[in-house]
């Protein structure tokens, strides 16, 4: 499963790629706001860092404005895949976008028959929303796993790219359920690491050498 970064914090960009932990980066609206910088500026210093797919969202309400939109950050880099919302006039955006031979992440997507429907359009990328759906009690997993059945039933190439992942647990679901990709927050891929009886074991070890009295260096 390849991950991605879901933020436009460069630092920890920066931080995850040095460790060969981002295979690409997401952004949106809110997170390019919690940046305070500006939305060409940022992303082009993130596309630089990122060898992979950096997505930059549109915020036009009709196809022509997402189109326009997708286009002009576009000219970024040839590494930037264009964000369109899963409405009617967000996959007319996927496909004209899409034939000219962009990369677009269709987001916001909430159903499987938002997928299907993505993926006739021709996006390179879905993005079901896991945790906003846990938020109302609906088990966002389970949108991942129909997912994945539809586009393998159908040999559907666009890659789901399981997004507001919340918590460690929900990467590994991610990656058990056959994600392409997941999106979470720095915070989010490096709690990962953890575990009590890591801590547990780590802690005795050196209490054991110390009483040895020995030094490696
Ligand atoms: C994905 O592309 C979105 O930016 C993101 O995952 C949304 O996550 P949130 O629901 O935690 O805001």
């Amino acid at each position: 499963m390849k991950f991605f970064v879901d933020t436009a914090d460069t630092d920890a960009i920066r931080e995850l790629a040095a460790l060969n932990m981002v295979d690409g980066v997401t952004t949106n609206p809110s997170l390019i706001m919690k940046s305070g910088r500006d939305i060409k500026e940022v992303t082009a210093e993130i596309c630089e860092m990122v060898d992979g797919p950096v997505s930059a969202e549109t915020v036009a309400a009709d196809a022509d404005g997402m189109i326009a939109e997708g286009r002009e950050l576009a000219k970024i880099a040839d590494n930037i895949a264009i964000k369109v919302p899963l409405t009617w006039e967000g996959l007319r955006a996927c496909k004209v976008l899409t034939d000219e031979g962009r990369m677009v992440n269709v987001t916001l997507c909430f159903s499987a028959n938002q997928a299907l429907l993505a993926a006739k359009a021709g996006a390179t990328f879905i993005s079901p929303f896991v945790g906003r759906l846990d938020d109302l009690n609906i088990d966002g997993m389970e949108l991942i796993g129909d997912i994945r059945t539809i586009y393998d039933n159908y040999n559907f190439d666009t890659q789901i790219l399981a997004a507001s992942i919340r918590t460690a647990n929900h990467m590994k679901e991610a990656a058990l359920i056959g994600a392409d990709v997941a999106t979470a927050p720095p915070a989010v891929i490096k709690a990962m690491v953890s575990h009590a009886l890591t801590d547990k074991g780590v802690e005795a070890f050196l209490k054991d050498w110390a009483s040895t009295g020995q030094k490696i260096l």
